[in-house]
């Protein structure tokens, strides 16, 4: 399958285009950026020195492929969508252009008027757990927001599960790193203004709560209450979410309802250790794997729930979610090209 990427030159696209050379199904054809055509992509991605012969090409010598993933900024890809459908018969494309069923939810969360709306319902919600069914038949698949997907992934088993009563306050604090915001330089992530910060950056109004409203919604009436918060990490998100439960639960019942939930799936697990360091999920070690680790812990002193889960942003949160959702498009093994299982110590 040949396959193109747009927007090569940024954080996601070189994730892509790192864990696409070594895909066992998949041929690279074009890898955009404007700023960079006709450098060697491995100039701009050094940990591809010797790995590829590649080199950036523009946006409009975009030659036909098989797939073609987007991983420009938000609203540059919706603004090309129809030229980009002439390009490749199935795309999948890692913004937030897509993600919202509601043109309504963009201007909520986005504060803007979505450019194609008639568009939004073209394309499926690409966490796999969540709709692989969809997916399998899909030609459009949108990524999901990084928080998002740790949040989702962590409480959707118990909304499934009528564990969550409606309008029941979930309370998600999440912690991010710093490539979460792209490689665009800004004032927040100078050197010396984003080091050893703790940073909230959006105690309220978060656009990723749109998205877990958006998916918790199939399955009750969610109230979502999100923060957000950067940390001293170049990757990684840590959700901890705060909830009452619908009726009081021990830990082999929520054992039970998050088994049931995540045993079959390739890239979840269930993380919960009586000893040890790692004894809860942890961003640090998911990193450069497709993993999402989830837990939970039940509150000795009532029947309030803490529910953990972490990620790479960059990988289950963006690119490497996109290639498990690549591989069930195509009818291949949804592993294909993502066995690497992170590093210890990093
Ligand atoms: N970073 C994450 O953790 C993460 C997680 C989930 C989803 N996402 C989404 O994935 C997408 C890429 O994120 P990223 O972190 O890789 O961003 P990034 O590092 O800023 O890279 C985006 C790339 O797109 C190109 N670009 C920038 N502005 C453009 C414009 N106006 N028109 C066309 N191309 C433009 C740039 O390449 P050239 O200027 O060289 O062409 C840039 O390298 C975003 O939509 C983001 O929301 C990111």
């Amino acid at each position: 399958m040949n396959v193109s990427i747009l927007g090569g030159s940024g954080y996601v696209g070189g994730e892509l285009v790192r864990l696409l050379l070594d895909h066992p199904h998949a041929t690279l054809l074009n890898i955009t950026s404007e700023r960079h055509a006709g450098r060697l992509v491995s100039a701009v991605h050094p940990n591809l020195r010797r790995h590829t012969s590649l080199r950036f090409s523009r946006m409009d010598d975009l030659g036909p492929c098989d797939l073609l993933f987007s991983a420009l900024p938000h609203g540059s890809f919706a603004k090309h969508f129809h030229a980009f459908k002439s390009v490749a018969p199935r795309i999948i494309d890692l913004s937030a252009d897509f993600r919202l069923r509601s043109a309504d939810d963009y201007k909520h969360w986005y504060g803007h008027v979505h450019p194609n709306p008639e568009t939004l319902n073209d394309f499926v919600y690409g966490i796999v757990e969540i709709r692989r069914d969809e997916i399998r038949n899909a030609n459009y698949v949108t990524g999901a927001g990084c928080l998002a997907t740790a949040a989702i992934l962590g409480l959707l088993p118990l909304f499934k599960n009528g564990l969550v009563n409606d309008g029941e306050p979930v309370v998600i604090e999440a912690k991010v790193g710093s490539s979460a915001a792209g490689n665009k330089e800004s004032p927040s992530s100078h050197h010396p203004e984003r080091s050893g910060a703790v940073r909230s950056f959006q105690a309220t109004g978060h656009r990723h709560t749109g998205e877990i409203i958006q998916e918790l919604a199939y399955h009750g009436t969610p109230t979502v209450h999100f923060s957000a918060t950067a940390i001293e990490l170049v990757r990684g998100v840590l959700i901890t979410a705060h909830l009452r439960l619908a009726k009081p639960l021990d830990n082999k019942a929520l054992w039970n309802v998050y088994r049931n939930a995540y045993d079959a799936e390739p890239f979840i697990r269930i993380v919960k250790e009586t000893r040890g360091v790692f004894r809860y999920p942890e961003p640090k070690i998911l990193s450069g794997s497709n993993f999402c680790d989830v837990g939970f812990e039940i509150d000795p002193f009532g029947e309030r729930l803490v529910v953990l889960a972490a990620l790479d942003n960059l990988m289950k949160g963006a690119a490497g979610n996109g290639v498990q959702a690549m591989n069930i498009m195509a009818g291949w093994d949804e592993r294909a090209g993502l066995h690497f299982p992170g590093l210890h110590p990093v």
